[in-house]
């Protein structure tokens, strides 16, 4: 298969991949996903670091894409992004995110499907959805809150709110801080790659499996926040660079 959203960097053990969107703040669609989930499946089972370039990470799903998408339309991109970040979770060698910039929305999720998370210092974190009047759809609400607990997930998901890579390590969202963070990335890789392949396998599997039927109702959740205005208000205002007035209405 041909790449034209990422870049890959294979050594014996780990292959890198390096998400590359023209645009600088790479964000996230569904060709990028299903192009990143080729890479690793054809990885020869090697451990896969995954990063950003330019700007950020990721600062999450292109928002003008989102301004005229239906219910149905975001169920099913929902849909496709669970089961891409489920992948990650079957795949059986560590999965490493080594992320600089932003990590948004849609490209935290990404990062948060991640087994491990390596972050510059200057990182920027957070699941901003609400502020635009729909709600976290690639599992974030799921993930997010197994790592960090309920409170501090209503906290950082039901405010939006941003937050860098100090507090992400003092949460335990970030495994380490690294300046050469790709480098950091990889020692944790060459380490992995030392270990012996089966117990590994099965640690992982009981570390990050969970019969979990929560995603598909996020998925649902998701696709129903494009059937109220509030959606459009909270897109319009992104792109007008003004404050959301969202509605009181509760459906
Ligand atoms: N999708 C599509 N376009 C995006 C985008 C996204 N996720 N994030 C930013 N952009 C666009 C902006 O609309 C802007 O376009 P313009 O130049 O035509 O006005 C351009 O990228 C640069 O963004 P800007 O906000 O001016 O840059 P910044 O450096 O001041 O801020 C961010 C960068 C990432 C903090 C800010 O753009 C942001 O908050 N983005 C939204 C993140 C988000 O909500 N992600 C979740 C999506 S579900």
């Amino acid at each position: 298969m041909e790449y034209r959203e990422i870049s890959i960097d294979d050594t014996d053990e780990v292959r890198t991949v390096t998400i590359k969107r023209d645009n600088p703040l790479n964000p996230i669609t569904i060709d990028l996903l299903s192009e990143i989930q080729e890479a690793v499946n054809n990885s020869g089972e090697r451990i896969i670091i995954i990063t950003g370039s330019n700007k950020a990470f990721s600062a999450g799903a292109d928002i003008k894409g989102f301004m005229d998408i239906d219910s149905r339309k975001a169920y099913s991109f929902a849909m496709k992004g669970h089961e891409i970040m489920n992948f990650f979770n079957s795949y059986p060698r560590p999965i490493i995110a080594a992320i600089h910039g932003f990590a948004l929305g849609g490209g935290f999720e990404l990062a948060l499907a991640c087994d491990m998370r390596v972050a510059h210092p200057s990182t920027v974190f957070g699941l901003p959805e609400v502020t635009l009047g729909i709600l976290p759809g690639f599992g974030g609400t799921q993930r997010l809150t197994r790592i960090v607990g309920e409170t501090r997930a209503m906290d950082l998901i039901g405010r939006g709110l941003r937050f860098n890579a100090q507090e992400a390590l003092s949460m335990g969202v970030v495994n380490y801080i690294a300046e050469d963070y790709k480098q950091k990335a990889m020692e944790i890789a060459m380490d992995f790659a030392a270990k012996p392949v089966q117990s590994l396998k099965f640690i992982k599997h009981l570390v990050r499996s969970r019969p979990d039927d929560m995603y598909t109702m996020e998925a649902e959740y998701f696709a129903r926040a494009f059937d109220h205005p509030d959606r459009r208000e909270g897109i319009s205002a992104f792109l007008e660079k003004r404050p959301a007035r969202f509605t009181k209405r509760k459906q």
